[in-house]
Parts: C-alpha cells; structure tokens; sequence
C-alpha cells in the first residue's frame, strides 16, 4: 500500500468549488495535486497559490489555476506534507526546503491539513533536523547564535554547491534531537538577526491526515 498516494488523495475531500487552496510541497502532497488536476479537468473551479516553484511548475502542468496574495486575501484551505508530527499535531518541516512560503501560506488558510505516512508520527520532535532558514549576509554569526540555543548544525548543499532556497537564503539543518519546548524554540529561533524562520509549525494544523494502526485516520487538533 501506498501511504503517501492514500492520504494526499484523501485531503481533496476538503477542497470545495470557488476555493482558494494553498498548494504544499513535496512527495506526498504531490498526490493531492495530481488529484485536484484531475478534478479541475473534470469542471472543478478552484485557484491555487503554490509554496514553490516546484509546485507552481507542477500545477501549471496539470492545468490548475494559480494565484499569488496580490489578488488573494485568505486561503479556504492549504495542503502540505509534514517531516514530523507530534500528538498535539506540532510540526517540523522544511525537508524539501520550502518552509518559509509554506508557513505564509499555512498562516493565510482558514483550514491547515496535513498529509503525513505513518512514518512521520513521532512522540517528541527532533530527530528529523530542524531546518532554518538564513539570509546569506553574515551566516556565519547568524550559526553561531544558534549554536547558543543547542543542537549541531548543518550548512545545506545541493550538487556540491550551497543550497539556495526560492527567496535566496541559506538552510541550516540543525539537530536538537529532543525538541521538549517546541514553542519556545521557534520563537526563540525566529528572534536571532539573519534567521528568516525555521521549520517548527507549532499549533497552526487543524487536520492531519495520516495511517494508524495501519488505517487512515484523521486527526483533528482538540480547540478546532
Ligand atoms: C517541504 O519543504 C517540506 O516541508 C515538505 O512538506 C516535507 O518535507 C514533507 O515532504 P514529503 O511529503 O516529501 O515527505
């Protein structure tokens, strides 16, 4: 069975006609997209408002309408996949590097659903690296700062060269393996000059999607 394609196909339900859908990154969200491009052929009215290029380049292909928050004021409903999730449905993402358009857009939606495999169910946050996003100038100081905070930290590459993310920053990947205080570490993370954001996502899913006891189950965070 796959995991990814069951949950990413199951978070359509949610998407209804004249929606404005925030579009996640990744390898299982990209079910859920494969599905709406099905959905908008078959007559389905929705606009999309993409986390990366990656996505946009995809839903472009499928044919799905985009939009961008110059014409947009809310997102109905953002879809995206998650690296880890804990039980109050606190998140690390940024695996694929897409964080900070991912946040916005997660920040902009009525409704935040995650799609995760069982894989990504953990206890406690922490052993997926947290990643951070840094502007380039003066990065150096900017990890030195987060080496403050704990936790071994990564500079990201990609084909032997330093990772650039769509807005032109840098990723450091840090390991803090246990994350007790998520909250804390993501504001904290977000209060160091040169940090852009991180990939904590602490209270911000309503729904998440994923396989337990080897069923699909949805989660549904306790105040929605
Ligand atoms: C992208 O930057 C990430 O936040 C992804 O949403 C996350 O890494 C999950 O990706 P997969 O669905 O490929 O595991």
């Amino acid at each position: 069975m796959n995991e990814k394609k069951e949950v990413g196909e199951k978070a359509v339900e949610y998407v209804k006609d004249g929606m404005v859908v925030g579009l996640g990154t990744g390898s299982t969200v990209f079910y859920t997209i494969m599905k709406l491009g099905q959905l908008v052929q078959q007559g389905l009215t929705i606009k999309g408002v993409p986390t990366s290029e990656q996505t946009e380049q995809l839903a472009i292909e499928l044919g799905i309408p985009l939009g961008s928050f110059e014409e947009v004021e809310q997102i109905d409903v953002a879809i995206d996949g998650a690296d880890e999730v804990d039980p109050e449905l606190n998140l690390i993402k940024g695996g694929g590097g897409a964080l900070l358009r991912e946040k916005i857009i997660a920040a902009a939606a009525k409704t935040f659903i995650v799609v995760a495999d069982s894989d990504k169910n953990v206890d406690t946050l922490g052993t997926f690296p947290l990643p951070i996003e840094v502007v380039p100038f003066g990065y150096e100081m900017t990890v030195k700062h987060i080496k403050e905070l704990g936790g071994s930290l990564k500079l990201r590459q990609k084909d032997g060269k330093t990772y650039l993310t769509d807005n032109g920053n840098y990723i450091i990947d840090s390991s803090f393996q246990e994350i007790m205080h998520p909250r804390e570490l993501e504001k904290n993370l977000n209060l160091i000059p040169g940090v852009v954001d991180n990939g904590l996502f602490v209270g911000m899913a309503d729904r998440v999607i994923t396989f337990k006891d080897k069923k699909l189950t949805t989660i549904v965070r306790s105040n929605v």
